[in-house]
């Protein structure tokens, strides 16, 4: 017979991933309805939001199995970073599609003369190998190197910070400051961790 526990672990993921698709459905949902004046930048605006929102949450994965004692969650990283992959390259394709028209010297004018533009470009490229990566195969063959791989999660999160900040508009810095200090916060705890 199926336990309870059994039902829980087997539903865990499905409604993970359910979870995750909610803001683009959110999204898709107002645009649908004419809700914005822009809908192009409001769904720029909101995948770049949730590629970084769940690349932060990633990172929580470690701290809270160790907090919590929550051997569970480990088995939910690889696909909560899967879909901050999956948001950024939305955001990337948005972009390519429907503000730049797919023009390859638009691109690189933007890449170009907007430095928040190719900030976002560095991070979405350095996110590309840690997505390829992310199978049991690659941890088998990587080894050891995997997970040296994988720690450019941290500096690609802060320039993804660096991304959103650079092109924020006067009072809307609170957003930015908040990820801040919470990613702070969660890579002293990481360094303190590694130093004893
Ligand atoms: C691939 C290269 C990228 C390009 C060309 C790009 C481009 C843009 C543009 C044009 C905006 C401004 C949207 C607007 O207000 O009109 C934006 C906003 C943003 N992007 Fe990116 N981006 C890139 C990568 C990324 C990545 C990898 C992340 C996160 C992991 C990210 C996160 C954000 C965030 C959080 C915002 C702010 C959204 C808001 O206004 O609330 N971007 N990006």
């Amino acid at each position: 017979m199926i336990g309870r526990n059994q039902i829980i672990k087997g539903m865990l993921k499905p409604t993970v991933f359910l979870v995750c698709l909610l803001p683009l459905a959110q999204v898709l949902l107002a645009v649908s309805q004419n809700q914005f004046a822009n809908p192009v930048e409001a769904i720029l605006q909101s995948s770049g939001e949730w590629a970084l929102r769940l690349l932060m949450v990633t990172l929580f994965v470690t701290p809270l199995q160790f907090w919590f004692n929550w051997a569970w969650i480990a088995r939910l990283r690889r696909m909560l970073g899967l879909f901050a992959f999956f948001y950024a390259c939305l955001h990337l394709l948005i972009w390519l599609a429907l503000e730049q028209e797919f023009s390859g010297s638009a691109v690189v004018a933007a890449l170009l003369e907007k430095p928040f533009i190719t900030v976002g470009m560095v991070v979405f490229t350095g996110l590309l190998p840690l997505a390829v990566t992310s199978n049991r195969f690659a941890v088998r063959k990587l080894g050891r190197r995997w997970k040296a791989l994988h720690q450019w999660v941290y500096p690609l999160t802060v320039l993804a910070l660096v991304h959103l900040t650079w092109q924020v508009k006067g009072s809307d810095l609170l957003e930015p400051v908040i990820y801040l200090v919470v990613l702070i916060g969660l890579l002293v705890w990481r360094f303190s961790r590694v130093l004893k």
